[in-house]
């Protein structure tokens, strides 16, 4: 059973599999699920379907793999899928270089107070040039915090120095490829504290785990720079939204530019009232370039899996 994907890797996925689509493409509800994986072999879910325990804790089950459509895998009970020996892949490093550009995009459009300015000319209340209009902050020199230096993080770094002159620091649990450290000539932090006092710019590249949910809370972000700017394309469970709101309202931060949600589809309301933020509806990874590009993981992992071969992606 899958979710809708681009149309070409339907039409592939059906040349090699009976394939049941999830027609609605709606998120899965549990009851759905639960069923699904007794009624099929494989499912491919995606980054917003919930797969807790339940689904592979069944004396009837029959789905031996799952084959998420997304690099992120924090929705998926690895364990129980582990325990129950159930394999599940996931599709990295096709995304990397979409996701990093709009890292960047948000960024700038915060610093640059772009959403403003166009919302502003679109309400009709844009009086002329005038010196003192829509000031934002400069990007070019800044200092850029990346929080978790893999993929993502090491190609927004790159970009940030090569392209924006930017200093570049870092803090990451394992120890990065040099290579990507050396790319952006980046400075590891001894904490993300430090990294948080230092940096003009804040980009959060980790991924969403019980040990980094919610790393940046009210005592976090209020050790951030007045004027600072967060940006956040990873997962919204990574940032307190309350304490976010607070401190953007306050005028304690300067900006931020979220692509990713605490409780997506639902955005807080306090920061839809706010002007000092960019929000994207989780679109990272919408190129077709890169959706097609998932598809071609997931069906690699099909075909693996279903040839008794080496998964390339496999995460349990
Ligand atoms: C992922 O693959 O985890 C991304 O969030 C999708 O854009």
């Amino acid at each position: 059973m899958v979710r809708r994907l681009p149309p070409r890797i339907e039409a592939r996925l059906r040349e090699r599999y009976d394939v049941t689509l999830n027609a609605t493409d709606e998120t899965y509800p549990l009851d759905r699920l639960i069923s699904a994986a007794r009624e099929f072999d494989a499912i491919v879910p995606t980054v917003v379907d919930d797969i807790p325990a339940p689904v592979f804790e069944q004396s009837d089950r029959r789905v031996q793999l799952v084959a998420n459509y997304g690099v992120g895998y924090d929705r998926i009970d690895l364990g129980a899928a582990r325990r129950a020996g159930v394999v599940v892949t996931n599709t990295p490093g096709v995304l990397t270089e979409d996701t990093a550009d709009l890292a960047i995009l948000l960024l700038l459009a915060a610093a640059r107070r772009a959403s403003e300015a166009e919302r502003q000319l679109r309400a009709g209340g844009w009086e002329g040039w005038r010196p003192t209009h829509m000031l934002g902050t400069r990007v070019n020199g800044g200092t850029l915090g990346i929080v978790g230096y893999g993929r993502i993080g090491a190609a927004v770094a790159k970009r940030a120095h090569n392209g924006f002159g930017m200093r570049v620091l870092y803090v990451s649990r394992s120890d990065p490829d040099a290579a990507a450290v050396a790319a952006a000539a980046a400075e590891r932090c001894a904490s993300l504290d430090e990294l948080l006092e230092r940096s003009d710019f804040v980009s959060l590249h980790a991924p969403a785990r019980a040990d980094t949910r919610r790393m940046l809370d009210a005592r976090r972000l209020a050790l951030m720079r007045p004027g600072a700017i967060l940006v956040n394309t990873a997962r919204g469970d990574l940032v307190d939204e309350t304490a976010l709101a607070d401190a953007l309202s306050r005028g304690a931060i300067g900006a931020a530019g979220l692509d990713v949600f605490e409780q997506e589809p639902r955005v807080s309301p306090r920061l839809l009232a706010l002007p000092n933020v960019v929000l994207l509806p989780h679109i990272g990874s919408a190129t077709t370039a890169s959706r097609v590009a998932m598809g071609d993981r997931v069906l690699a992992n099909l075909d693996a899996f279903f040839s008794g071969l080496p998964l390339p992606d496999r995460v349990a």
